[in-house]
């Protein structure tokens, strides 16, 4: 049926943002692709918007043998194509001065304290106080050596010590497994508090990711149904239509489970199914994910065979064009058994969930990209109705979806009588689109979580019991899949919706995916 569309502009919710304090900024693995295609574009950004403090040096650090020149000539490259914004000279200029390089091995003390003395000249230079945001843009790899090395230095200040702090930022993949990911924290702890770590997930930094609490939060019309009593299950959705791209080598060790369910989709589903924090703030939206996460009903093997699906891509036709079958990517074994796509239900052993079924998917090679939540409100509880429904239609329940991207919005379906008589009856969507140059305007991820890195708040970046929660889940389909048969792979095509076998497991539940 047709949907009759309002769109409106975001709400204009501001929360009081304090001035970034003065930090040098030093980037390991300043060579590679994360800190070309997001560090560098978010940090000019910031500068342009002025929420970077001024004359905060950016020190790029990594293996690759470059002077200052050649890194602010990188540099200039990099923000040229992925800024949001256009460089224009004299922003670049007043961007280009406050960049320096150190090259350095990761491991080699002697190269941290060339690091260090560097570090140590340029604050003296420019008067700015030692408070250091390191960046960790480098393989899990050299996670642990890289921190050993700030603790070995005495580059870390314990505890604010002398007024200045130090904080960390890691990037994702935060372990492999819960063992590793709390061998990490661990490491991560031998030298930092948990208040100076800052564990990235990019999820967390999208406007519309943080407008699902806002959307809760700051509307008292939704608690009150956002429960067992009137949900009927829920869909989670992260589809890509993009494949791997040149990471066959990482995606081979991860997999669609360790790539998106373990971090972004335990993060939408923490977000949609947590209770209301005390507060907006690091300790209790954290606290309240944790919380809902712990509660997530632990499954056996054969549990974990009734309610996961994986899949792999062949090839197919993705947007028009052929694309080649995930065996058939560059660094990828010809017969990968690595999967490309999870389906799975989930429970959440809670009052407020309680046998709610939690349907997520994920695939790569999709047929479009589309990140959803969709929150199934059940039937009414008599239909009076269904002799007056327009041909073609029926009484679906109500229906929320929430447009994480793109087509970034969230709408509710409902029935409203056609006008004139006889009495005849038709969906409707209500639909809120957010316009596209608010949100073409707004920061992006990293820009948001950069800055607030360098402001001290952790709320939108993950904890050390939030991930060892998530990893803890992970865990469980992750043994039993390597006691169960792997599946008979490819077994969908690139540029469909996901195997076969996926919508079984949602059908048998008497439900269909949302068509993609
Ligand atoms: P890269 O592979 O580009 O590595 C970054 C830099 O680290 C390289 O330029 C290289 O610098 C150094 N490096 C590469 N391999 C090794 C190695 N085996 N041991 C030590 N140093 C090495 O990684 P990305 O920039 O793509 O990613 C960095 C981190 O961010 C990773 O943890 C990744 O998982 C994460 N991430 C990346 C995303 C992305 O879009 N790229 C998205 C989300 C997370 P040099 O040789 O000069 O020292
Ligand atoms: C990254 C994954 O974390 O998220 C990628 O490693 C994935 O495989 C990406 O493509 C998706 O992010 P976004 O912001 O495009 O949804």
């Amino acid at each position: 049926m047709s949907a009759q569309a309002t769109t409106a502009t975001a709400p204009d919710l501001v929360r009081p943002e304090p001035a970034a304090e003065p930090c040098t900024i030093v980037i390991f693995g300043a060579s590679g692709d994360l800190t070309r295609r997001m560090l560098l574009p978010a940090l000019y950004n910031l500068m342009v918007d002025k929420a970077l403090p001024p004359q905060c040096p950016i020190v790029g650090y990594a293996r690759t043998e470059w002077g200052d020149g050649e890194f602010r000539e990188h540099a200039k490259q990099a923000i040229g194509e992925f800024s949001r914004r256009p460089i224009d000279s004299a922003s670049w200029e007043r961007f280009a001065e406050n960049l320096f390089y150190v090259a350095g091995e990761y491991d080699k003390t002697p190269h941290h304290s060339r690091l260090a003395d560097r570090l140590e000249q340029l604050e003296h230079e420019r008067t700015v106080p030692g408070n250091h945001l390191y960046h960790l843009a480098v393989p899990p790899s050299a996670y642990a050596p890289i921190i050993h090395e700030l603790g070995q230095g005495g580059h870390v200040r314990p505890h604010g010590a002398g007024g200045r702090w130090s904080r960390i930022i890691i990037e994702k993949p935060f372990g492999r497994d819960l063992e590793s990911c709390r061998n990490l924290n661990r490491v991560l702890h031998s030298v930092f508090s948990e208040d100076e770590v800052y564990r990235i997930d990019h999820y967390l930094g999208k406007e519309t990711v943080q407008n699902i609490l806002v959307f809760r939060f700051a509307n008292g019309i939704f608690e009150p149904v956002w429960n067992r009593r009137y949900v009927d299950h829920v869909q989670i959705t992260v589809a890509e239509s993009i494949g791997i791209g040149e990471r066959g080598r990482y995606y081979e060790e991860s997999g669609a489970l360790r790539d998106i369910v373990q971090n972004h989709m335990l993060q939408l589903l923490s977000l949609v199914t947590m209770e209301a924090p005390i507060a907006f703030n690091e300790r209790w939206v954290r606290d309240e994910k944790v919380k809902v996460l712990e509660a997530i009903r632990p499954l056996s093997t054969e549990d974990v065979r009734r309610y996961t699906v994986r899949g792999q891509y062949g090839r197919g036709i993705v947007n028009g064009t052929p694309a080649r079958a995930y065996r058939e990517e560059e660094n990828v074994s010809p017969d990968s058994t690595t999967e490309t796509y999870v389906g799975l239900k989930m429970f959440i052993d809670a009052w407020r969930w309680g046998d709610v079924p939690f349907y997520l998917r994920t695939g790569k090679r999709m047929r479009k990209r589309s990140t959803e939540i969709a929150i199934q409100f059940k039937k009414v509880p008599h239909l009076l109705f269904r002799e007056f429904l327009v041909e073609g239609a029926s009484l679906e329940p109500n229906l929320l979806s929430m447009r994480i991207q793109p087509d970034e919005g969230i709408s509710l379906m409902f029935h409203t009588k056609v006008p004139g008589s006889p009495l005849r009856i038709r969906p409707m969507d209500m639909d809120f689109t957010y316009v596209p140059t608010d949100l073409a305007a707004a920061p992006s991820a990293y820009e948001t979580l950069l800055l607030d890195a360098m402001q001290g708040d952790a709320t939108l970046f993950a904890r050390n019991d939030e991930v060892e929660a998530a990893w803890r889940i992970t865990d469980e389909y992750l043994k039993a899949w390597e006691e169960l048969p792997s599946p008979e792979f490819p077994n969908y095509q690139a540029g469909t919706s996901g195997p076969e076998e996926a919508d079984e497991l949602i059908e048998a539940d008497g439900h269909s995916w949302r068509p993609l």
